[in-house]
């Protein structure tokens, strides 16, 4: 039993549901690791929970509706509340929604969905603890979305989990307000957290949590410190120093952000990932303006080829929005055109999506959603051809892979791993009984198709490189 003021805790389980974005995966970990604090352990089971959390997304219209659907099958929770298999007590569970949607919806939502009992916006996860001990405490239908107005942006990075990544959030919100993203208003303003603060947070998750991988977060990395004076390449340099840190990675990045100094980075920092994510959206300069991306496919492309010398080893992957408003056939084009010339590994290919509240949703429109899903699925065709030839030219070759799981396929025992390029990797164990789990492997490529690639192994380095 744990006693916070004067309620008392026991042992209780939560169930949690998230959507969307590595930010939004990250902030569950956060809401996990604070309610561990008041007794409680999380579930897969929602029939188990005594706190039923959802952590939504609103980027597109499909991460509302499945959020919708989810949290309206959670009705029966309420009218059926089950016995609680510890106590025999009837089950009174407490409903919850944050994250993106919560944000903006958070009173609607309490109004529309009777069985919720309390909504909380991105900038107070933190502040879960509080809400939860209010419900506790007797209070429903509260809706907690205020912005954080203090000057610093200051966090200790929380881990829930045993392996050695660890997501790391660097800069919260985004101030690009692309003209068809939503992120700018469910996110808020960009603020980032001072360097130093970053690099002992690090080295203390290296040194204490075993942590031998890192991930870098924010809506736009890129724009790291630059109210301090700061910057993304100063903090990579910084953590390349870090010893007992193997890899580091950092998404999302703004094509308008990256520096030379950035580019050096990836040329000096030896432990950056072989890997860039850097959307780019659409191939059409036209429509790069009408989304207010503020570079050009040239740009952009320039950018490519710079990074690429910086590192010969560099794989970049991106995002592409199929169908803007008003994108015309010889736009699409362009963007198919452009696939061929920047020659990704893999492309995140989305059909333009109307979000209320932006500039897109205003400007009229004549596209259908049938364009949109035709020119998606051209996209994502010509994207699965070049990836296969990319691919293909792996075979043969030794890649350094850090083992996650351990699955079967077609009846055979296969582990998975990730290359530093970002590229999962299946190979059969040299000894069944063997757990590879978090094991440093190097493996040779044997086969690959467009979108998995099996390895034998070569060395098993064991849980150190
Ligand atoms: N901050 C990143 C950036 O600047 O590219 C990513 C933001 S968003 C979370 C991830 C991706 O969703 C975007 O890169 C974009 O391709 C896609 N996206 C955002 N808004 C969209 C919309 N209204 N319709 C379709 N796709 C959208
Ligand atoms: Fe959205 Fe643009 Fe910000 Fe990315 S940079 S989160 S696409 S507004
Ligand atoms: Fe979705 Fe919010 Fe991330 S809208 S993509 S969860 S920042």
């Amino acid at each position: 039993m744990v006693k916070v003021g004067e309620i008392e805790f026991p042992p209780r389980k939560v169930w949690l549901k998230t959507y969307g974005c590595q930010m939004n995966y990250h902030d569950t970990e956060r809401i996990l690791s604070h309610l561990s604090n008041l007794n409680f352990t999380k579930t897969e089971e929602q029939s188990e929970a005594d706190l039923v959390i959802f952590n939504t997304c609103a980027v597109r219209d499909l991460a509302n509706k499945k959020f919708y659907s989810h949290l309206g099958e959670t009705k029966r929770l309420k009218t059926d509340p089950g016995v609680d298999p510890e106590t025999g007590l009837k089950k009174n569970v407490v409903i919850a929604a944050g994250g993106c949607i919560a944000q903006t919806e958070g009173k609607e939502l309490l109004e529309k969905y009777k069985q919720l009992d309390f909504a909380f916006g991105t900038d107070v996860i933190d502040n879960i603890g509080e809400m939860v001990y209010r419900t506790y405490a007797g209070e429903r239908k509260f809706s907690v979305t205020t912005w954080d107005r203090s000057e610093n942006y200051s966090i200790e990075t929380k881990l829930t989990h045993g392996s050695p990544l660890a997501f790391v959030n660097i800069i919260k919100g985004c101030d690009k307000f692309c003209s068809y993203c939503i992120v700018p208003f469910t996110r808020g303003r960009e603020k980032s957290r001072r360097l130093a603060e970053v690099v002992t947070d690090v080295r203390r998750l290296v040194e204490y949590s075993g942590i031998q991988e890192v991930m870098l977060l924010g809506q736009n990395v890129n724009s790291f410190g630059k109210d301090n004076g700061e910057s993304l390449a100063q903090l990579l340099l910084e953590l390349d120093a870090i010893e007992g840190l193997e890899r580091i990675r950092y998404t999302t990045s703004h094509p308008y952000d990256v520096t030379d100094e950035l580019v050096e980075a990836h040329g000096t920092a030896k432990k950056l990932a072989n890997h860039l994510h850097l959307p780019v959206q659409s191939g059409s300069n036209t429509v790069l303006q009408r989304m207010l991306r503020e570079y050009t496919v040239e740009h952009y492309l320039g950018l490519l080829a710079k990074m690429r010398k910086a590192n010969p080893e560099l794989v970049v992957t991106t995002d592409i929005i199929a169908g803007f408003p008003n994108e015309t056939e010889e736009e699409h084009r362009a963007t198919l055109r452009l696939l061929d010339e920047a020659q990704f590994d893999f492309i995140y290919g989305y059909a333009f999506s109307t979000r209320k509240g932006t500039k897109a949703a205003r400007m009229s429109d004549v596209l259908t959603d049938d364009i949109r899903g035709r020119r998606l699925r051209e996209i994502l065709a010509k994207q699965m051809k070049i990836q296969e030839n990319l691919r293909g030219q792996m075979v043969g070759k030794t890649y350094r892979v850090l083992v996650e799981e351990k699955g079967s396929a077609k009846g055979v025992l296969k582990w998975t791993g990730r290359t530093s390029c970002h590229r999962l990797v299946h190979f059969e164990p040299a000894e069944a009984q063997k757990d590879y789990l978090w094991h440093w492997v190097d493996v040779e490529i044997t086969s690959a198709t467009a979108l998995s690639l099996q390895a034998n192994l070569i060395r098993d380095l064991g849980k150190k490189p």
